[in-house]
């Protein structure tokens, strides 16, 4: 029983020492964890062996979201991210779902696909029953070289058959080889599993195997996360509860029919899913890729989220997407920090990452939706920018905020009055 709770107000009020003695405490991490954290976790002669032509290293913020509850549990969530507001924005929108008591996800099978691409294929219906007719066997083969994943559980498990006739290369039958990977992205295995059974498959069909790869839509690998918001718990100064429910489905709507605000919006939802999946050292560029094509494959590009009004009048939520992640091997196990972070979310099965992250991609568009269907998100920004320009003007930490608070005010937020205010504390403390 996890009793811990995730709801820490005024976290971002503390020093960065606090927040780490609390993420310390939650995570129990070691005296030589909290240096990596302090470091950047990763070594240059680590970095050198995890991609070619190293020169150095490329630090990034890590942060943490609060006030998590998903399935009745609590959760810290890392973050990685160099954009402003993100971190702050998902906090809040995951204690507003908290007062609705939560997130409620669930997943899919780690299931995943990989591709095999046969041309000049003799006779298409040959082919095509030689591969059912020997399906077992090339499932038998392919497991043969599944390693660890095997070992644990995993590995082929099906194949299916994509027939595309008629295409300008011919007749050409593409093999879908479905994986089961476990806790792990799966991505070697799978590769090694489709490079190994190709010659099989060009016995059999007498057809030429060119292509052989993982498919990054990995629709068969879904994770859903669904939450509501009390009414009441949206309204601000200027609008109720209910209007600000009404805007927020309005926003909802807008990126369902219209692909230029579906980027938009989806992008809002990368923001929260990639910081997670940097930090637990996930493969982004997979998970972004198998995002978008899944936004897509009604024939037009939409929204990854659905939002209502239930019938108590109450904002609901949903969120559905492909979501590759893994715990164990690839960049998960070699850079300290991905391994840090995964003891800090305490997760025990590449599904239940899978799921945080899809309640985080909701959490993160509510924030970025309420704030549009309300104020507009410059107010925010603003703010942040107003610090940076603080910061850039030369002000010293004890003097940023108070720089910050007086450009807002003034609505004046320039590097040029930043700079003029540094000099004027400068001369009232000297
Ligand atoms: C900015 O990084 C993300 C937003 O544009 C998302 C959205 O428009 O929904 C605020």
């Amino acid at each position: 029983m996890n009793e811990k709770t995730s709801r820490i107000p005024k976290f971002y009020k503390r020093t960065i020492q606090e927040r780490t003695q609390v993420v310390q405490e939650w995570a129990k991490l070691s005296h030589k964890q909290i240096n990596q954290l302090a470091n950047g976790g990763l070594t240059p002669e680590q970095a050198d062996k995890m991609i070619e032509n190293t020169i150095g290293l490329f630090n990034m913020p890590f942060a943490i979201a609060t006030n998590f509850r998903i399935n009745s549990k609590d959760y810290l969530l890392p973050m990685v991210i160099e954009e402003p507001s993100v971190v702050a924005a998902i906090s809040n929108a995951a204690r507003l779902f908290r007062e609705g008591g939560g997130f409620q996800t669930s997943s899919d099978e780690p299931i995943m696909i990989g591709q095999i691409q046969i041309l000049d294929i003799p006779n298409f219906n040959t082919a095509i029953e030689q591969i059912n007719k020997n399906k077992q066997q090339l499932l038998k083969e392919a497991n043969t070289v599944g390693g660890s994943i095997v070992k644990r559980g995993g590995g082929a498990i099906d194949i299916e058959l994509r027939p595309f006739p008629n295409t300008q290369l011919g007749n050409m039958l593409i093999v879908h080889l479905l994986y089961d990977t476990r806790d792990a992205m799966g991505a070697n295995a799978i590769n090694t599993a489709v490079e190994y059974i190709a010659p099989y498959l060009e016995k059999i069909t007498g057809g030429r195997v060119n292509l052989r790869i993982l498919s990054n839509l990995t629709d068969k690998r879904k994770a859903y996360a669904e939450g509501v918001i009390p009414a009441q718990a949206l309204a601000n100064r200027s609008m109720s509860g209910e209007e600000v429910v009404r805007s927020i489905v309005e926003a909802g709507i807008f990126a369902e029919v219209d692909p230029y605000r579906a980027a938009t919006h989806n992008k809002g939802i990368m923001n929260g899913i990639d910081a997670v999946i940097i930090a637990t050292g996930n493969d982004w560029r997979a998970i972004e890729a198998g995002a978008h094509a899944y936004a897509a494959r009604g024939g037009s590009y939409t929204s990854l989220t659905h939002w209502w009004q239930d019938e108590d009048g109450n904002l609901r939520g949903r969120i559905e997407l492909p979501l590759a992640v893994g715990i164990v091997g690839g960049a998960t196990r070699v850079h300290p920090l991905a391994q840090l972070s995964l003891q800090i979310l305490g997760v025990k099965s590449a599904r239940e990452l899978a799921e945080i992250i899809a309640a985080a991609g909701l959490a993160q568009n509510l924030a970025a939706i309420r704030a549009l269907a309300t104020d507009g998100i410059q107010q925010g920004h603003m703010r942040m920018h107003a610090r940076q320009l603080a910061v850039a003007a030369g002000a010293k930490d004890e003097n940023v905020l108070q720089i910050a608070e007086t450009m807002i005010q003034e609505g004046n937020i320039r590097l040029e009055r930043a700079k003029q205010l540094v000099i004027q504390l400068q001369g009232e403390n000297s």
